[in-house]
């Protein structure tokens, strides 16, 4: 059976679901905060230690002003009623992208991170305003200012998700089968699921029966 140490999600399907149900596409973003809170209990259920979740990419700032702001609203509401909460389980909170928000959000977002930078049970890694070609650019650019060497090893030291590993399982919900910009490197041995579900309605026993195949599943990395 499979060790699994890293579930890294892209959370899509919430504007579809909202649409569907409640004739607002924000309506669909809160419904999916619900499944983010579901799915961190069963992932702490797992003992997964790390859980990325993609939450807003440097390409989502192509959607309306009032979306986005609906979203970032969501996110400043969470943090600040939940913050407490995932302190005392032991959970870390990191962001993964630039901190590029308005001033209240980028305070909470730094306060958040420092307030549970000690934890160890679970890390979460929020990946927001974040886009893998950014990331990987940046990467070289920082190699070759510093005339460091240009190896793998020297190279994942200057990714935004240097000291975690590589995700073990990659979950797409939505429907939809692609990466949209998200952890290119990270992602070169890591086991795909898209999952038809869309997030508002993707629940614990999805995500378990995911994980269950996931740990019977052949991982080669290139050998027999
Ligand atoms: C994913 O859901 C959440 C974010 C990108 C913030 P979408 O908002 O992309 O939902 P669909 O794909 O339009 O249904
Ligand atoms: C990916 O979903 C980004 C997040 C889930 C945050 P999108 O809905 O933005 O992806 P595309 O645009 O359909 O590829
Ligand atoms: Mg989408």
């Amino acid at each position: 059976m499979n060790p699994i140490n890293h579930v890294a999600i892209i959370m899509d399907g919430n504007g579809r679901w909202g649409l569907k149900y409640k004739k607002s596409r924000n309506a669909g973003h809160k419904a999916g905060l619900n499944t983010v809170e579901k799915i961190i209990k069963e992932t702490i259920k797992n003992k997964i230690k790390y859980l990325t979740l993609y939450a807003f990419s440097t390409e989502n700032w192509k959607r309306p002003k009032k979306e986005i702001n609906y979203l970032f609203s969501l996110l400043e509401n969470f943090l600040i009623y939940k913050i407490d909460d995932l302190n005392k389980q032991n959970i870390k909170l990191k962001i993964l992208g630039v901190k590029k928000f308005t001033k209240k959000l980028n305070k909470l977002l730094s306060f958040s991170e420092k307030k549970t930078s000690k934890n160890t049970r679970l890390q979460i890694n929020l990946a927001l305003n974040y886009g893998s070609k950014f990331e990987l650019i940046n990467a070289f650019k920082s190699l070759q200012k510093k005339k460091i060497s240009i190896n793998e090893k020297n190279f994942c030291r200057y990714l935004l998700t240097k000291n975690i590993p590589d995700p073990d399982l990659l979950i797409r919900t939505g429907n939809t089968k692609r990466l949209s910009n998200f952890l290119l490197w990270q992602l070169a041995y890591s086991e795909i699921f898209f999952e038809k579900k869309l997030w508002p309605d993707f629940n614990e026993k999805d995500y378990n029966s995911i994980i269950k195949k996931f740990k019977n599943i052949k991982r080669n990395f290139g050998k027999i």
